[in-house]
């Protein structure tokens, strides 16, 4: 797995990661591998239900995985438990897509902002109260109308700014941000966007950055994985995976987002119907049931992800642009 100039600080070796439900079993994540740097961000895209949330939580071991490796700095968590695992979370925070739903109703945004402190065992409480002061104020918040206040008396944009500054307290090195502003509205997207940018050059954070579509992740990400029912099927560089994308998936993904011309006509090649069940997925390629490039190759073996371009890879037996 190359690795940039910076060095990886997370790598997912063949991940698995399974739910039994009843007598069956949700295949959510299927064999998936991917790298983050040191610095970098690192866009995952797909639509609902193709396992992105799943990876995340797997990634943190709030999901312990089925199989495969997460490798953090170069400690694999998953074969770390208790107090050591406790020690290493502290190094990596997730943001959530529901800011309101995930702060306590009851509790003051002080105490919120302050509780991982507490449970990491910050006594003190006048140094406590130094970095809620200090975090709240570099999320864009005035502590002294934030911190004796409740949740429900700030909006969303503003619960997630809190939420970010909860996260940030603790000082992590990678966090993965789940749909962060997906349940926002749009003319506040931009501006939590734009503060997620600011925190990661001001704390030098490296980002796993979840959305559904790819226009979203366009502006943040340094690099773009593309998930379908449970696997990886393209990985690259921002730009590439905009301009020449090799995997049909993403390329339908990409006629998918809307244009702000209201005479231009949305693409006629959209994923068509529901994605299949992850309780039952297709045979070989998991996509081939919607992809109008699928032959029997397709249907017989799975594609194995291999590199396109530099830095690009994609795990399909006919990419796009590559002569077959
Ligand atoms: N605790 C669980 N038990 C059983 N199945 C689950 C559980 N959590 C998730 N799943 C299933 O696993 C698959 C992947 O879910 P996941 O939430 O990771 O997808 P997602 O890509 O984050 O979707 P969304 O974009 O809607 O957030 C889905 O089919 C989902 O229904
Ligand atoms: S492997 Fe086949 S079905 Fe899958 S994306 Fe490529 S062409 Fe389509
Ligand atoms: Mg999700």
């Amino acid at each position: 797995m190359a690795a940039s100039d910076n060095g990886t600080l997370l790598a997912v070796e063949n991940l698995v990661v399974e739910y039994p439900v009843g007598n069956k079993t949700v295949y959510a994540v299927s064999d998936v591998s991917l790298h983050v740097d040191r610095g970098e961000t690192l866009g995952l895209v797909g639509e609902s239900g193709c396992g992105k949330s799943t990876l995340g939580r797997a990634v943190l071991q709030l999901r312990r995985p089925t199989a495969g490796t997460v490798t953090f700095d170069g400690i694999d968590l998953t074969k770390l438990e208790g107090e050591a695992l406790r020690r290493m979370r502290r190094r990596l925070q997730l943001i959530f897509q529901d800011p309101i739903a995930s702060l306590n109703p009851r509790r003051r945004i002080g105490d919120i902002v302050a509780e991982p402190l507490v449970i990491t065992g910050v006594t003190d409480r006048d140094e406590r109260d130094l970095r809620v002061r200090a975090v709240l104020t570099a999320v864009g918040l005035d502590p002294d109308l934030t911190m004796s206040r409740l949740p429900h008396e700030f909006s969303g944009g503003q619960c997630q700014r809190i939420c970010i500054a909860r996260a940030l307290i603790l000082e992590p090195e990678l966090v993965i941000c789940d749909e962060p502003v997906s349940a926002l509205d749009v003319s506040i997207r931009a501006q939590i966007l734009n503060l997620l940018e600011d925190m990661k050059r001001r704390y030098g954070l490296t980002l796993l950055f979840i959305a559904h579509d790819l226009a979203v992740v366009k502006a943040v990400s340094d690099r773009i994985a593309v998930m379908y029912l449970g696997r990886l099927c393209e990985i690259g560089p921002t730009e590439q995976i905009f301009t020449h994308p090799a995997h049909p998936y993403t390329a339908l993904l990409l006629d998918a987002i809307p244009v702000p011309d209201p005479s231009v006509k949305p693409a006629a090649n959209v994923p068509i119907g529901e994605p299949p069940s992850p309780i039952a997925p297709p045979s070989g390629c998991r996509f081939r049931t919607r992809c109008p490039r699928a032959d029997q190759r397709c249907a017989d073996q799975v594609p194995a992800l291999r590199e396109i371009s530099p830095g690009q890879l994609a795990a399909c037996h006919h990419p796009l642009g590559v002569a077959n």
